[in-house]
Parts: structure tokens; sequence; C-alpha cells
């Protein structure tokens, strides 16, 4: 099968080369646009062609996507750290919300029909029910999850008047790593729980904190829907196929439905591990909601998504075997 040419924009990323390893499996060509400001050359798969450059270079954007011949988008670039967020908010508009706008409309002028953008559970803030299906109230609570969710209204107003259709996956926490060991998590510092007690347990880092456990969960920890990478890889696959045959435009969570504590997870990955680490308790960190648990029945029904590694264990474990083989 020979599938359509795909501009993956953070092509060199974590969640970006699990996709562009599919795209490519499924027969598609890859361009990949990336500017390594958090993503790694060596990520970008085999066989993708790479452009460096950045997503607000209008000029660049037009001349890859001509010279490719792409009418379909991924768009994986942007800034990804709730926390960080707070500390800076305008840093988080600007790469989220302004690059990524000048990148929509980019697109729009050359003509782009199909755009697929990650979005987030962020954008639900702290829900009042779970499992949170797509029509929840969106009240994001940190400067990520606004930046995130004002793109996602500018994509569906640009899709409304025609010409471009998109899909907006509304990702959980997600982690893990490609069976394959060709990509994997990296951070210049890492911030995500999974990420940081595979360090812990690789013996890159001492320990961790728990931030809080005086939430209003079972064990007092927040409770995440953990999804692995490839799940979510295959996920675009599929809504690229959907908008292609010509389907309509959607929103969908990517999670598992079923949520996993902060000390179910530690538990797991010293288990899975076989190593204890030390673990403390700290203050609550800024931007958690208690919970987050997705609806994906919408995933399931409109593109016949088919988790295939909804298993905490086995995320973990493939978390741990690139973090003990990555430098
Ligand atoms: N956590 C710790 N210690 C750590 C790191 C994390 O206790 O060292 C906790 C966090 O407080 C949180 C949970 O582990 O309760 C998960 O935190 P992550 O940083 O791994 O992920 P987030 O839940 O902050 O981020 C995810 C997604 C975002 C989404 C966000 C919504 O990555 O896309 O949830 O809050 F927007």
């Amino acid at each position: 099968m020979t599938g359509t040419p795909v501009l993956v924009v953070g092509g060199a990323g974590y969640i970006g080369s699990h996709v562009t390893l599919e795209l490519i499996a499924c027969g598609h060509r890859v361009v990949v646009l990336d500017d390594l400001s958090t993503g790694r050359p060596d990520l970008v798969p085999a066989g993708a062609s790479f452009v460096r450059g950045n997503i607000g270079d209008a000029g660049l954007v037009r001349r890859t996507l001509a010279e490719h011949g792409c009418a379909s988008v991924m768009m994986f670039a942007g800034s990804i750290i709730v926390s960080e967020s707070f500390q800076q908010p305008l840093p988080y508009w600007r790469n989220n919300m302004g690059a990524g706008f000048a990148f929509l409309d980019t697109c729009i002028g050359a003509g782009v029909r199909h755009f697929v953008y990650s979005s987030t559970a962020a954008v639900y803030g702290t829900p009042d029910r779970l499992p949170i299906p797509e029509d929840a109230a969106l009240r994001p609570i940190s400067p990520y999850g606004r930046s995130k969710l004002a793109l996602e209204w500018a994509l569906a107003d640009a899709c409304s008047c025609g010409g471009m259709r998109f899909a907006a996956l509304r990702y959980f926490n997600v982690a893990g790593a490609d069976a394959a060991g060709r990509s994997g998590q990296v951070s210049p510092v890492a911030s995500h729980l999974i990420k940081i007690a595979v360090e812990a347990a690789a013996g890159k880092r001492a320990g961790l904190s728990i931030y809080g456990d005086d939430y209003p969960t079972p064990d007092g920890t927040c409770i995440r829907d953990y999804i692995h990478v490839s799940d979510l890889a295959d996920a675009h696959v599929l809504a690229l196929g959907h908008l292609e045959r010509g389907g309509d435009s959607l929103i969908a969570n990517c999670g598992y439905g079923r949520g996993f504590s902060v000390r179910e997870v530690l538990d797991a990955v010293q288990r899975v591990a076989g190593r204890q680490f030390a673990i403390d308790i700290g203050p609550r960190r800024r931007g958690d909601p208690p919970a987050l648990v997705a609806d994906s029945s919408l995933l399931k029904q409109v593109l016949g998504w088919v988790p295939k590694r909804n298993d905490l264990d086995l995320i973990i474990g493939s978390a741990l075997e690139w973090e003990s083989r990555d430098p």
C-alpha cells in the first residue's frame, strides 16, 4: 500500500516519533519538521525525511508542504509541562497558540486538507465526574491547558467553513516506549511521573517526591489514565485515515478509561524493575486535578481503535527498557 505524504511537525520528539514510526509502517511517506528545541535528531525514524526548522517559519512550511506534496499534517510541536506553564505563561501562549496559529494559517493558505492536532486532557481542568466524555465542560486550570484549548478552538473555527477537516486528539497521560526500542521518552528535564520513576529505578536519580497525598482519592494521591504511546500512535493513523476517507472533523479522548494513583504507579515501577528507590511526600503541585480518566468510547466507535497495550506493567516495562538503554 502506498499511503499519502504527511508532514509531521515535532516528529523528533517523543510522541511525534512514535506516530511517525506507525505512519511509515502503514505505508505513508513522512516528512518531519522539527526545530530540535526539545526533540532529538536520532529519534527521527529511518525512512522519514527530516527538515530542521520552526513551525512559525511560514516560508519553510510552505516550501516543505509543496516539495513533498503533503495535503495532511500532524502537529506535535509545543510546550507540554503543566507546572512550567505557571512560571512561563507567555512562552506557553507563544509556542502553543502563537506558533501553532501561524502554522495553521500557513496550512490553510497552502491548501492542506487534513490536520491532526495533539490536544490534551488539560482542557477539562477538574472534571465534575469520571470518566470524562468529550462534551464535558472545558475549564482548563493552567496556562498550558488554556493555550492548547485556544488552538483547538481556532482549528475548529478554521475548519468550519470547508476546505480543511481536523482531528483533535485529547491525550491523557502518555507513557511507555516503542517495543523495538526505536524511540522512547526523552526530555532535558524530566517532569512526567513514569519517566521520573524509571529514571530512579535505573539509578539515574536517587528518588522522587509524591506531589501531595491529601487529595480526595482512595490513597490520597492523584489518579491518572496512563496510555501506551504506541496505542496513541495507532489512534493518530486511524484519525488520519478517517479524514482522508472524507470523515467529519472530530475531537476524541485518548486514554484507556481506567485510572491509577501515583502510589500505585510507583509500586508498579518498583515491582517491575525489581528495585526500590526513595520516595517522600512533597506539597501539591500547582495545576494538578485530583483525578483524570478518559471516556474513550468515541475513539473506539468512530475510528475502530482497539488498544493493544492496556497494561500498566507493560507500559512501565517498555519505559524501563528504553531508560536502561538510553544514555
Ligand atoms: N507526580 C508526582 N511526582 C513527580 C511527578 C509527577 O507525584 O515527580 C504526580 C503529579 O503530581 C500528577 C501525576 O504524578 O499527580 C502525573 O503527573 P505527570 O507530570 O506525569 O502528568 P500530568 O498529569 O501533569 O500531565 C498530564 C498530561 C498532560 C495533561 C495533564 C492534565 O501530560 O497532557 O496531565 O493535568 F494536560
